[in-house]
């Protein structure tokens, strides 16, 4: 019966109510917010993507976020952690695991690419503290060491140019396997209550430093990044991508959020739980990442900002602002520590529901799922490394997975909310143990306002990729 949890799994728990929000936020809070999100924004109108972001945040990414949180808690006291878990007890069908399928995938997915750009962070955050990044101070010797690292240039391949690299994806590597391994609340949630008030206090320092710059340039990029283009607001890619990046940064849609608040009990509340998770989430990206990464690399770059890579922008814009300033050595460090803090409390996220999944549908214990899970990710992020030219191959799987798949699993998940599940028992649910009260029209948005606008964006972009 899939309704009977199995008691040969132990059952893991949050230590603290503050520790699980840190650890959602941490989850949510990561290189979508200090990369993913200016480069959006620069790509899609600048100040004009900012309306349907906002809508997006209002509309889908808060009421999702709500449902997953509420689904989740409701099957975790059910005895289920893993999104097949929680999906067959939600619509009390064991087949409706299949649906769930994509909930561990995209997480995995991204994982194996995620973490090739934190051990970047890290190389840049290390190459900073002992000074390497700081010698030349020219833009061609920045785009060089980028290229270097990321592998652009087919001669210079990663394997060769970027030997050193490979230290730092292992570091990486092991110390994601570490904190995985000791748990959810030993290793996920301390390393969180750590990690970022860290990544608050690192970031202020680079922002004071960065809106202290030159004054004309920092209100022209401001400027940029604030002032809409009313234009792109008619054209439907703006939407996508502002939704896209909305489910991305939030870390709703993947499964994560079920799995993490499937770890709560009837005592939590959920409803403040994920609106402070979100609010933080939202601090960090708009005022944080907005403020610092387009200002800064629009004093180097100008309009240019706009045709700049995404990854481009923090990797190789970013450090040619930081050469630019006094004590841009201890500036250029924090901000790529900063960075790296951000994108391992989010890698973590990523692994933790397939662990749930190892441990619920084979009954591995938690140290031998890690263990096979390592194996695999290693294969996997090496396979993306070696088989990828530069930024190609990640840009590629941050379309399919981190944009198409995560719309589709949405969309699932919407209806299984709305429709399944049912609006007056996730009402119910949401509010046991809760201080606060999520509006009514929440729930009929869920129901109703979610898939349609889901579906409708989804027309558009199958519409708009069509070859
Ligand atoms: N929300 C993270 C970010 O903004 O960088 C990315 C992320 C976290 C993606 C967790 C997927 C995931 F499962």
């Amino acid at each position: 019966d899939h309704a009977v949890k199995d008691s040969r799994v132990p059952q893991e728990q949050w230590g603290s109510r503050i520790g699980v929000v840190l650890a959602v936020a941490g989850s949510a809070v990561g290189l979508g917010n200090f990369l993913r999100f200016p480069g959006q924004a620069a790509q899609n109108g600048g100040g004009a993507f900012l309306l349907p972001y906002f809508i997006s945040l209002l509309v889908l990414g808060i009421p999702l976020c709500w449902a997953e949180w509420t689904m989740g808690r409701f099957a975790g006291m059910r005895g289920f952690h893993s999104a097949p878990g929680v999906f067959s007890v939600i619509c009390r069908s064991p087949k409706a695991r299949y649906l769930s399928v994509f909930a561990l995938l995209i997480p995995l997915v991204i994982y194996m690419y995620y973490i090739v750009i934190e051990a970047w962070c890290l190389c840049y955050a290390w190459n900073y503290a002992t000074g390497n990044l700081m010698m030349g101070r020219d833009a061609a010797a920045y785009e060089s060491f980028f290229d270097s690292i990321v592998g652009v240039k087919q001669d210079g391949h990663v394997f060769g140019a970027g030997r050193s690299l490979l230290v730092f994806i292992g570091i990486t590597f092991v110390a994601n396997f570490i904190l995985i391994y000791r748990g959810v609340a030993n290793g996920i949630e301390t390393f969180c209550k750590f990690a970022i008030p860290m990544m608050v206090v690192c970031a202020l320092c680079v922002l004071v430093r960065v809106l202290t710059l030159d004054r004309a340039s920092v209100n022209e990029g401001l400027g940029f990044m604030w002032n809409p283009q009313p234009e792109a607001l008619l054209n439907p890619k703006t939407w996508l991508a502002a939704s896209g990046q909305i489910f991305f940064s939030l870390s709703v849609g993947f499964g994560v959020i079920i799995n993490y608040s499937s770890y709560l009990t009837k005592k939590d509340d959920v409803v403040l739980s994920g609106l402070t998770a979100s609010s933080m989430n939202e601090f960090f990206e708009v005022c944080l990442g907005g403020l610092i990464t387009l200002p800064a690399a629009f004093m180097f770059l100008g309009a240019g900002v706009a045709s700049f890579g995404t990854f481009a922008l923090g990797f190789n814009a970013l450090p040619n602002v930081f050469a630019q300033m006094p004590a841009g050595q201890l500036f250029g460090f924090l901000w790529f520590f900063m960075l790296f803090l951000a994108a391992i409390t989010s890698s973590l996220s990523m692994l933790q529901p397939v662990i749930a999944f190892l441990e619920e549908g084979f009954n591995l214990e938690r140290h031998a799922s890690t263990t096979f899970l390592g194996i695999l990710t290693l294969g996997g992020s090496f396979f993306v490394i070696y088989f990828s030219a530069g930024l190609k191959a990640l840009d590629t799987l941050d379309f399919w997975v981190g944009t198409l798949l995560i719309f589709v699993l949405a969309m699932i998940q919407s209806v299984i909310y709305g429709w399944i599940f049912g609006i007056d028992e996730g009402e119910r649910q949401a509010h046991i143990g809760a201080n606060m009260r999520i509006p009514r029209f929440v729930q009929y948005m869920l129901k109703f306002v979610v898939p349609i606008y889901l579906g409708v964006i989804f027309i558009f972009f199958c519409y708009l990729n069509a070859p």
